[in-house]
C-alpha cells in the first residue's frame, strides 16, 4: 500500500477558544522575527489539480530550517516565568531578557527531539545563556546532530526510538534544569500545550497576508502530523473563528499513530521501528493533550509512503521550495488525498477549492535532498543568470 486515506470517524467540528493574543507580541521580540513566506503556487496547483495552491514555506524561521523555534521560544519562556514565579518585565529584546535572567545561570534546557524540535530548544538556551541538553533516538542524522552541537547542545544518542528519547529527557528536571517537551504525559502537560499555543503564530501570519493580498481564504488546510501538537495549533486556529476549512492530516504509513487511534476511537500505540525518511512523523503515540483537538478537528487522515514524500520534494524543488523529507509531507498526502475516490467524492471539487499547506521545514539534511532532487538546497529558487 503506498497510501491510506481516511474520513476521521469522530470528527465533529466543536469549538475552541482563541489563542491568547500575547504570543505574536511575544514572537515579535524575538530576534530576526518576521513572517514567513506564504506562496502561491499556480503551476503546482494546475500540476496536481487544485484550483488554488498556498504554500506556507516555514523552511526559515528566525535563521532555523523549520517553525519549531515558535513552540520552543514560548514555552521556554512560559517555563522559565512559571520558575520565577514571575514573568521578568520589562524587557525588548531577547539580550535585554538574557541579562534578567543571568541570575539563573548555570542553568539548562533540556529536551528530547528528532531534529527540529531540539535545535529550536538549543537555539533559545544559547540565546538566554544557558546549557542544552538534547536526547535524540538510535539512528538520527549526523547533519541533525551537528546542527544542535553547533547551538552549544550536549546531545545523547538514547537507544532506543523518539518515544524512549521522550522518557528520558523527563529524567532530567530539577532546580537548575528545565525539560521543554513538544509532547506531553502523565503530570507533564502545561510546557507542551504552550509549545501549542506558540504555534498558532504561524496562522495568524496566514490570515493576515491573506487578507493583505486580497486571495481567496483556504478551503482545506493540509498539515503533517508527528505527535500532533502542530495539528493541535491548526484546529485551534481553524475551528476558534468563523471560517471553517476542512482539514486533512498527514502521517507516516509506518507511524499513523493519529490515524490508527481516531480509527480505534482512542489514543493508539503504534510500535515501531518507525523508519520513515519523514523523520519529524515518525512518533508511535500522540501528545495526550493534543488528542482532544486531534480527535473533534480534524477531517480526513492521509498515511504516506517515502516515495510519496521523495516525488513531493521534487514537485515543490520545481515550484521554488527547498523543503525537506518531513516538510514535503503536507504536498504528498494532499497529492495522495486527491489520487483517492472516496475523498474526492466527498470534498468540494478540488478544482474550484484553495488548498493551503505548511512545508514545516527546510532541507535539514543537504545530502539527502541532493540525492532526491538531484541538485543542491540552496540552488532551489535561484534565478540562473544565461551565460550568452
Ligand atoms: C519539520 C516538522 N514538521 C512537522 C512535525 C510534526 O509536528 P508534531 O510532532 O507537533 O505533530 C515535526 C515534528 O518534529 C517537524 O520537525
Amino acid at each position: 500500500m503506498s497510501a491510506y486515506v481516511t474520513k476521521n470517524p469522530l470528527s465533529d467540528q466543536r469549538d475552541w477558544p482563541e489563542p491568547p493574543d500575547e504570543i505574536a507580541a511575544f514572537h515579535r521580540r524575538m530576534p530576526a522575527y518576521q513572517p514567513t513566506l506564504l506562496l502561491d503556487a499556480p503551476v503546482l496547483a494546475a500540476k496536481i489539480g487544485v484550483g488554488r495552491l498556498l504554500v506556507k514555506a516555514e523552511t526559515r524561521r528566525m535563521g532555523l530550517p523549520s517553525f519549531k523555534i515558535l513552540g520552543a521560544s514560548w514555552a521556554t519562556y512560559q517555563a522559565i516565568c512559571a520558575h520565577l514565579g514571575e514573568e521578568p518585565e520589562p524587557w525588548a529584546n531577547i539580550n535585554e531578557l538574557a541579562a534578567k535572567l543571568a541570575h539563573l545561570r548555570p542553568f539548562t534546557l533540556a529536551t528530547a527531539t528528532d531534529g527540529n524540535h531540539g535545535r529550536a530548544v538549543s537555539f533559545m538556551a544559547r540565546l538566554l545563556g544557558f546549557d542544552a541538553k538534547v536526547f535524540v533516538p538510535a539512528g538520527m542524522a549526523s547533519a541533525r546532530i551537528t546542527a544542535m552541537e553547533s547551538e552549544g547542545a550536549t546531545v545523547t544518542i538514547v537507544d532506543g526510538d523518539y518515544d524512549d528519547a521522550v522518557a528520558r529527557s523527563g529524567q532530567e528536571a530539577g532546580d537548575r534544569c528545565l525539560v521543554v517537551s513538544d509532547t506531553s504525559w502523565d503530570g507533564y502537560e502545561t510546557i507542551p500545550a504552550q509549545v501549542i499555543e506558540g504555534y498558532t503564530t504561524i496562522f495568524g501570519e496566514v490570515d493576515e497576508a491573506i487578507d493583505a493580498s486580497g486571495l481567496p481564504h483556504p478551503d482545506l488546510v493540509v498539515i503533517p502530523m508527528g505527535v500532533g501538537a502542530f495539528m493541535s495549533a491548526a484546529v485551534t486556529h481553524y475551528r476558534s473563528g468563523e471560517r471553517r476549512p476542512t482539514i486533512v492530516g498527514v502521517e507516516p504509513l509506518d507511524a499513523n499513530c493519529i490515524q490508527a487511534s481516531a480509527m480505534a476511537g482512542e489514543i493508539t500505540h503504534v510500535p515501531g521501528p518507525h523508519r520513515s525518511i519523514m523523520v519529524g512523523l515518525n512518533c508511535g503515540l500522540p501528545s495526550m493533550i493534543a488528542w482532544p483537538r486531534l480527535s473533534s478537528g480534524i477531517d480526513w487522515f492521509v498515511s504516506v509512503d517515502d516515495d510519496a514524500a521523495r516525488d513531493a520534494m521534487r514537485h515543490l524543488a520545481d515550484a521554488a521550495v527547498a523543503a525537506g523529507e518531513t516538510g514535503a509531507a503536507a504536498l504528498a498526502g494532499l497529492e495522495a488525498l486527491l489520487a483517492d475516490p472516496q475523498a474526492l467524492e466527498a470534498l468540494p471539487d478540488p478544482k474550484n477549492s484553495t488548498v493551503l499547506i505548511v512545508v514545516t521545514e527546510g532541507a535539514t539534511d543537504p545530502g539527502a535532498f541532493q540525492e532526491i532532487v538531484g541538485c543542491p538546497p540552496d540552488s532551489i529558487g535561484r534565478v540562473l543568470t544565461a551565460i550568452r
